[in-house]
């Protein structure tokens, strides 16, 4: 297992550029821990984080680039934002902003409206990223659950025959994950706390800077432990036909799947259809899970009817979203 780790070296690093740009995972340093990346572009990419982190559920996650040119065409960046991009850019703060359409995948966003944004103050994450040439969706590079790690070794230990690339740099700086505040509102909130405090930022934007951490860990409603794109319409699970005024959120083939009062699910509707994988692939599934739940909650559907999806591998996270969105919208 040894030889998954990699000192960084500079023929090292176009390897992992090179992995990352073709939908590989590459883990990497970072100032504040060891990161597992993949192509925050690219949905199948992202996909296979959860699979070897072992994450049974998606959450949202921080996008890495080695500039500020390299993250302005995902987010809209106001003054507070530049301002704090200008102060501690490279560094362990991340901003959520308005995500820009078209750009970082529904997964890594967990279909937000919003993009949580990063620039690493690290050579290695720095050459990697700029060599990449595409932001990098990177949580900590350790099975679910476990400690975060701060050591290439760490990374290796804890995710196993999941280890990707390791591009190795030593133990991290911080050890701890970066401050992230939340800029999407009218008032800066940080919503985990690091390095980076409220009174470092309020002295930059001179306001009032306060601290929500208990949305994300403590939520409000059961089936909202974190941060997502909740449905508005009714989800109904396991599906085998389609009622009317559904709308059908499809895995796998649909060619032998009646609609009551006959036809097939390919006449439904425009707009009422959408195939998370013809092929039945759970990576391409994954992918494209949030964007599929939005292109379908619209007025003119009175509720989404989900084939049943298979409940292993990444199939777990799935249906744990998908349980997740049918409970949210059946208790209001
Ligand atoms: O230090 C770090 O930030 C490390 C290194 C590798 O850079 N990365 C890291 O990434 O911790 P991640 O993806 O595990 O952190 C995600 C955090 C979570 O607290 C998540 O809820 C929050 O950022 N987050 C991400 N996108 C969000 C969004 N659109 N809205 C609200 N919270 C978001
Ligand atoms: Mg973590």
């Amino acid at each position: 297992m040894t030889a998954q780790i990699h000192p960084a070296t500079p023929d090292a690093i176009k390897k992992a550029a090179r992995l990352l740009r073709d939908g590989d995972l590459v883990a990497f340093p970072t100032e504040t821990v060891y990161g597992l990346g993949a192509n925050a572009l690219d949905g199948k990419a992202a996909a296979k984080i959860f699979v070897s982190k072992g994450r049974p559920q998606f959450n949202p996650l921080i996008s890495h680039a080695a500039s500020l040119e390299m993250l302005l065409p995902y987010a809209v960046f106001d003054e507070r934002a530049l301002a704090l991009a200008d102060r501690f850019w490279p560094g362990p703060l991340t901003m959520i902003l308005p995500k820009r359409a078209d750009g970082i995948s529904d997964l890594v966003t967990a279909g937000l409206d919003t993009v949580a944004l990063r620039i690493p103050d690290h050579p290695v994450a720095l050459a990697l990223l700029r060599e990449a040439g595409v932001p990098v969706a990177a949580p900590s590079a350790n099975r679910s659950g476990a400690l975060s790690p701060s050591a290439p070794h760490h990374v290796l230990e804890s995710l196993g025959d999941a280890a990707p690339f390791i591009l190795a740099a030593g133990a991290t700086k911080y050890g701890l994950e970066s401050t992230v505040i939340d800029l999407s509102g009218a008032n800066p909130v940080i919503v985990r706390p690091g390095a980076i405090t409220a009174e470092d930022i309020a002295d930059i934007l001179e306001c009032a800077v306060t601290y929500d951490l208990d949305t994300k860990e403590k939520p409000k409603s059961p089936g909202q432990l974190l941060r997502h794109y909740a449905p508005g319409r009714p989800v109904r699970l396991n599906a085998i036909d389609v009622e009317p005024g559904e709308a059908l959120l499809a895995f796998g083939s649909t060619k032998f799947m009646g609609i009551k009062g006959g036809g097939f699910a390919k006449n439904l509707p425009m707009g009422a259809f959408y195939n998370l994988s013809e092929q039945g692939d759970l990576l391409e599934a994954a992918s494209r899970l949030f964007a599929g739940l939005r292109e379908l909650d619209k007025p003119e559907h009175s509720r989404i009817a989900v084939m049943g999806i298979p409940d292993t591998g990444i199939g777990i996270a799935i249906n744990d979203r998908l349980k997740r969105a049918a409970d949210a919208v059946a208790k209001g």
